[in-house]
């Protein structure tokens, strides 16, 4: 059913041998196979499918842009697609929220924003080390590898990944408080032997390390850190941001404001390939053409990005994702944790991990493996892959967010 993929597709491939189905629809939070069977997505493109699948609002917008013979690729020159985008982020997101930042359009990728940004930081700074988090996944290519934590993917670099320090996560000891003594005494010793970096690389949520929430205090002792010692807090919220912890960006939720945000996946709005830098107008350093690309700027999904900032903000999506939160957390209190005492869980908004570390190692692949089974795509994190994460698009209906958790619980049980 599947040869001509594994006879011509290379080795690296790796989604769909946990979801051994050939894809053919998918609509909101629903795939469907060739077959036409039918499953539920708590996966959501790995949270490039916020908006859910084929938004239909996103789609109209694209399928108008595509019925003349509108530009497709531009390179990064002006078109009317990144004019409306400009203004509609501008207006919808940034004004409202007073965010002084300018936007860099990058390569199509996540890691190719966050190498836009660690070059940005070290170009600004002139420091070359960075710091990054125990627990950290910001991409594949060999600076976002170097401030990866992963032992599996960093050895696929082939290299050895310099200049960057890893500091304890902000739940690394259980205390918050630890971890910011330690990057405080290590900024603050003359003698720690550690460089200061030009900028500390921060997910507020560390969704591919096992759906670790950082502590609010935490977050605003590291922007207080980062200013007294004149340091860049870049905010990689390609998989957390774009509304999927409650919040537009994941960081208003304390209240600080990071000198860098990186923007991907959900950005517009409809799986297209898009990512951004927003950066502090003062840090806008970059000579031109000094981080160029052909895809910086893909027309349909500058197109398909302002009618999504349109739609998160007239369905208001923040109130959609604070509802179906409790709903989730709830059920989880509930319905999951009973089912055996050495599960743990933790999440916010719609981003949910449960943890089965204290089980066993395979626990986790099997109820993964059971739920597919069942219909659900669910997929892993975490040290040793041992949290299930809960990621659904945001706009899941509601029965459908029940039946997938009812799917998860049931699995769980059999396992
Ligand atoms: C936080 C974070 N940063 C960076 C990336 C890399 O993005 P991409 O896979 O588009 O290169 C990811 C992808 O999962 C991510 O979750």
């Amino acid at each position: 059913m599947y040869k001509t993929f594994e006879k011509h597709e290379s080795n690296v491939r790796s989604y769909c041998r946990n979801f051994p189905i050939k894809l053919k629809y998918a609509k909101n939070a629903q795939l469907i196979s060739e077959s036409g069977e039918k499953y539920i997505d708590f996966f959501a493109g790995a949270g490039a499918i916020n908006y859910g699948h084929n938004n239909p609002y996103i789609k109209n917008a694209i399928l108008e842009y595509l019925s003349e013979d509108t530009i497709i690729h531009a390179l990064d020159m002006y078109t009317i697609a990144k004019e409306g985008f400009i203004d509609t982020f501008y207006n919808l997101i940034l004004k409202p929220r007073n965010l002084d930042y300018k936007m860099m359009f990058c390569g199509s990728t996540g890691t190719n924003a966050v190498e836009a940004a660690l070059k940005l930081a070290r170009k600004y700074t002139g420091r070359s080390n960075v710091f990054a988090f125990s627990g950290a996944f910001h991409g594949m290519s060999l600076g976002s590898l170097s401030m990866t934590s992963d032992s599996f993917s960093r050895a696929g670099g082939g290299v050895s990944l310099n200049n960057v320090t890893f500091m304890p996560y902000s739940n690394q000891f259980g205390d918050y408080n630890k971890s910011i003594e330690y990057l405080e005494w290590v900024l603050s010793d003359d003698h720690s032997g550690i460089d200061k970096p030009a900028a500390i690389f921060l997910e507020t949520v560390q969704a591919e390390g096992g759906v670790n929430v950082c502590d609010i205090s935490w977050l605003k002792k590291l922007r207080e850190i980062c200013d007294k010692y004149e340091i860049l807090l870049v905010c990689d919220d390609i998989q957390v941001g774009i509304g999927r912890t409650g919040t537009f960006f994941s960081f208003e939720r304390a209240g600080v404001v990071p000198d860098i945000v990186v923007l991907s996946k959900s950005l517009s709005g409809f799986g297209l390939p898009m990512s951004m830098l927003l950066m502090k107008p003062e840090i806008d350093v970059f000579r031109p053409a000094e981080h160029n690309g052909t895809f910086r700027g893909n027309q349909l999904a500058f197109v398909g990005a302002k009618a999504a900032v349109e739609y998160y903000c007239a369905n208001d999506l923040n109130s959609v994702v604070k509802q179906n939160s409790e709903i989730i957390e709830n059920y989880i209190k509930e319905n999951i944790l009973p089912l055996n005492n050495k599960l743990s869980y933790r999440g916010i908004g719609m981003i949910w991990g449960i943890d089965f570390a204290e089980i066993g190692e395979d626990v986790s692949k099997k109820v993964m493996n059971e739920c597919v089974n069942n219909n659900l795509i669910i997929e892993r994190a975490g040290r040793h892959d041992s949290v299930v994460k809960i990621l659904p698009p945001l706009t899941i209906e509601r029965e459908k967010l029940i039946e997938g958790l009812n799917i998860l619980k049931e699995s769980i049980e059999k396992i």
